[in-house]
């Protein structure tokens, strides 16, 4: 690796986890570039030199990757955090919307790996922290397609990561649970939505508004995202926050039906497949003889 300052490029710098990351970076000393698509618009970070990026846009990601590495003179780090999500049942989303989705979450990921990696392998060496999410392990109801963008994710880093390593590159994905941050300004709605799934899409809605009043601080994500960029020996995975912990052992050791059913609860779905259950309306009140609460774990779903 250059002996140079390391330098780390973050993807979605603007907000949340990614500003927080490039924040957290900057006060370790390193060189950090962020991105945003507007970077005028976005917030300054003292230290952080912003650069333009569309993870969606080919041209786009060239041009930033090229742009900080005849700044910097080398990229060590990449971050690949910029994502958005889309809530709704996975019948209301066309394939188009799915595509649209996969081409922030995964292909624009993909890219920017890409357009990295063949500086990396020049320099003999660097790290691809990949932000994943809890639902990359655990899906819920209502993000069906967010959920397999994160579960892609999983899979992609995990090849990619045995296919790099002879050339000193690793590569993890950072696992977050509910982080509070402004994600839900740019969530997606379903292109196609259907009347039969309104209350619970609502209900789905209600409970992410809902877990974000508790979620983790961002700054939470940034400490396990430094963790994995530097450790001598990084993992292929590292849940972030407490609740993402949790449910990471949950879905490795627990009782899948106890696990199951917890989903459903937390989401305010019945415990059983019945054609007669109606929808439970918001903030409806709970049905007599239900099983135990699932694990408090549960009672935050991940996003
Ligand atoms: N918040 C949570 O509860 C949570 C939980 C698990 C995982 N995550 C993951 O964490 C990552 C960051 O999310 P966040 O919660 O911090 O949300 P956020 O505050 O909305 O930040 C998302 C960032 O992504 C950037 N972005 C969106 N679309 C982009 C595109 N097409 N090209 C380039 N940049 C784009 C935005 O930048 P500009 O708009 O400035 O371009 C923004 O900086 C995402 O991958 C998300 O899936 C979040």
């Amino acid at each position: 690796m250059a002996s140079r300052s390391q330098v780390v490029l973050v993807t979605g710098a603007s907000s949340g986890i990614g500003k927080a990351v490039a924040s957290a970076f900057q006060s370790k000393g390193f060189t950090v570039f962020g991105t945003s698509r507007k970077p005028a618009q976005a917030a300054a970070i003292p230290g952080v030199e912003f650069v333009e990026l569309d993870v969606t846009v080919p041209n786009s990601v060239s041009t930033a990757v090229a742009t900080v590495i005849e700044r910097a003179g080398g990229i060590d780090i990449l971050i690949n955090n910029a994502g958005v999500v889309l809530l709704g049942a996975a019948e209301e989303s066309s394939v188009t919307q799915a595509l649209q989705l996969f081409d922030t979450n995964f292909f624009g990921l993909v890219r920017l790996t890409n357009e990295v990696l063949p500086h990396l392998r020049a320099q003999g060496g660097g790290r691809i922290i990949n932000i994943g999410s809890a639902m990359g392990f655990l899906p819920a109801p209502y993000t069906a397609f967010y959920g397999a963008s994160k579960y892609a994710i999983e899979g992609y880093s995990e090849s990619l990561d045995h296919e790099t390593r002879e050339f000193d590159i690793r590569v993890s994905v950072v696992e977050p649970g509910y982080t509070r941050t402004s994600i839900d300004a740019q969530m997606m709605e379903p292109d196609s939505p259907i009347a039969t799934y309104a209350v619970r899409r609502q209900n789905a809605h209600q409970v992410f508004v809902k877990a974000m009043e508790t979620a983790d601080e961002p700054a939470i994500v940034a400490k396990v995202v430094i963790k994995a960029a530097t450790s001598r020996k990084p993992k292929i995975r590292y849940p972030a926050g407490r609740a993402a912990s949790a449910l990471s052992r949950l879905k490795r050791f627990g009782p899948g039906a106890a696990l199951d059913l917890g989903i459903r609860r937390a989401n305010k779905l019945p415990p059983t497949a019945s054609r007669s259950t109606t929808p439970t309306p918001l903030h409806g009140t709970p049905e007599v003889g239900k099983p135990s609460p699932p694990p408090r774990s549960l009672a935050v779903p991940p996003t």
